[in-house]
């Protein structure tokens, strides 16, 4: 269990508040002026990563400051306590073990004494046997037609991790795979991926923890009729359908063979779980070995965040940064902006990961917080969001801290395509923390009346992470990262950041008025609002 810090009781936090007050008169543009050696204090490389924050508003002091909160809010502690197996998610009293999925240390993991290795290396090895018999054309469909589509059907955390690593390793997908992902309950999802396969070439996965998720369900549900109509056989369903889950019973029920069933366990948290059997759709898609490489780049960033020193540790470093703009600059929220086409939806991946775990308002002693907690993230590909929000991160009133990725190689060099890029990159952090100063705006020659509105103030902070390349192995790497930020924060904000109870309610609330939707009956038990809108609804849809 973690202990329960608040950590505003800190003499870190006290500290912190004092130095803010001085750091809010500070302009980086002076700080750079003042220290040649800025970036070689302020970086992080580790292998092909090169993590620089001296484009923010700190100094030495601000970093040994931060350091010092994540000391008294006893992060070394938890670290350890997270790689040991404790019973960290302490709600749902479970361990959280994601870093055992890619474990290569040869060393045990034990959960409750027991050794959980070989039940992770038995599934990969299914996995493994799996993919290759389905890119060898040894599975075959119920015409003896080799697989040529996955679909996967799961949502949120089922969705969300192979969706967006199997978008960012598009250059590594495996020749006469097409892979396809439907999560919305919405009928259009469903109807417009079956338009795009054929039933004797498709494999469904249907990705779901608990295997009763409301969405997954009826998303598998359509697809199993629709393959029925189809194949007109119960039998060829075993050919077609695999589920990716921890609950056998329900799986079976569904009328999955067992021997389809590809497991993982409870420790394994729903927005964490790409690097289990959840992942079989992004192996299937690049491949069992580029699979693995993603588990081993995981695992050499594990092994970064669990030595390295504090001030050399790059989630530790980003969560200390992220804490220090929403708890003392008061910022609301961060961009995650990669230059790179094939990240387009890493944001939208950690969304979910960082919104479910912190955005929490009940601390780990069960009170309310009087502090900011996680932040909004949101984000886009650059160079589409320059011309789109970047005119709020530059002049806006809100103080946004961005994060800038961008690989050092294109997967698609084509002419000068990736040096235009790759300026607008440097440019733009450049631009947010030097700002433009009205005397150049005047040296510019601007009109007078137009002068404040071409001012910058800059003084924008930004994290520039630069790779050498998207493979798989940075891409495992660049995601445990993001994930150890946000253990590392919720440590320190005090909040229990694998649980997510905050969706319950709506869902709860979901189940209750569906039936109403389905009767004739006039529906008068909620409020006027709610009431009316479902009465107006039954009536428009007749
Ligand atoms: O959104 C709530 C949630 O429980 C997520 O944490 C999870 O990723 C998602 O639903 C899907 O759950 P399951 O994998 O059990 O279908």
């Amino acid at each position: 269990m973690l202990s329960s810090i608040n950590p505003t009781t800190t003499k870190a936090w006290q500290q912190l508040t004092v130095h803010a007050v001085q750091m809010k008169q500070v302009h980086m543009k002076q700080l750079f002026a003042a220290d040649a050696n800025r970036f070689q204090k302020f970086n992080v490389t580790e292998g092909d990563i090169i993590f620089d924050y001296s484009k923010n508003i700190i100094t030495e002091e601000t970093i040994q400051l931060l350091q010092q909160l994540a000391d008294e809010c006893k992060v070394k502690e938890a670290i350890e306590k997270m790689f040991a197996g404790d019973v960290i998610n302490h709600t749902e009293k479970r361990a959280v073990l994601h870093t055992a999925l890619r474990n290569f240390s040869g060393k045990p993991v034990l959960v409750d004494g027991k050794d959980v290795m070989p039940d992770v290396q038995r599934v990969l090895a299914q996995m493994k046997s799996f993919c290759a018999s389905i890119h060898g054309g040894e599975w075959k469909g119920y015409t003896g037609k080799k697989i040529k589509y996955i679909v996967n059907i799961g949502i949120g955390g089922s969705d969300l991790g192979p969706v967006m690593v199997t978008e960012a390793l598009k250059a590594y997908w495996v020749d006469g795979i097409e892979t396809y992902f439907v999560s919305n309950v919405d009928g259009t999802h469903i109807a417009e991926t079956l338009k795009k396969v054929t039933a004797d070439e498709t494999l469904f996965l249907i990705a779901s923890k608990t295997f009763t998720t409301q969405e997954t369900m009826t998303n598998a549900h359509s697809a199993r009729s629709w393959f029925l109509q189809h194949a007109k056989d119960e039998t060829f369903v075993a050919k077609h359908f695999a589920a990716l889950s921890t609950n056998e019973k329900e799986v079976v029920k569904f009328g999955i063979d067992k021997a389809n069933m590809f497991e993982f366990w409870d420790w394994v948290g729903g927005r964490y779980s790409l690097w289990s059997a959840i992942g079989l759709s992004i192996a299937l898609t690049i491949g069992y070995n580029n699979f693995e490489e993603l588990l081993k780049g995981a695992y050499a960033a594990d092994e970064h965040f669990k030595t390295a020193a504090f001030d050399k540790n790059i989630p530790v470093i980003m969560a200390l940064l992220g804490t220090w703009y929403v708890n003392f600059f008061d910022a609301k929220s961060e961009a995650i902006l990669p230059y790179d086409q094939y990240l387009h939806r890493f944001a939208a991946y950690f969304q979910q990961g960082n919104m479910e775990s912190n955005g929490k308002y009940v601390d780990r002693s069960g009170n309310k917080v009087e502090y900011s907690t996680g932040p909004i993230i949101w984000g886009e590909p650059g160079t589409n969001g320059q011309h789109s929000f970047y005119q709020l991160i530059h002049q806006g009133t809100h103080l946004i801290p961005s994060d800038f990725i961008a690989p050092a190689i294109s997967h698609n060099p084509l002419s000068d395509h990736h040096n235009k890029l790759m300026s607008n990159f440097f440019a733009q952090t450049e631009a947010l923390m030097n700002g433009k100063s009205k005397e150049e705006v005047i040296a510019e020659g601007v009109k007078e009346e137009l002068i404040p509105y071409k001012v910058f103030e800059g003084n924008r902070p930004t994290n520039s992470i630069l790779v050498k390349q998207i493979t798989p192995f940075t891409l495992g790497e660049l995601v445990s990262f993001y994930e150890h930020k946000i253990f590392v924060q919720g440590v320190i904000w005090n909040v229990y950041s694998f649980d997510q109870w905050g969706v319950e309610l709506g869902k709860q609330l979901a189940n209750k008025i569906l039936p109403e939707l389905e009767s004739d009956a006039v529906v008068t038990s909620h409020d006027a609002s709610t009431n009316a809108l479902i009465n107006q609804y039954k009536a428009l849809r007749k």
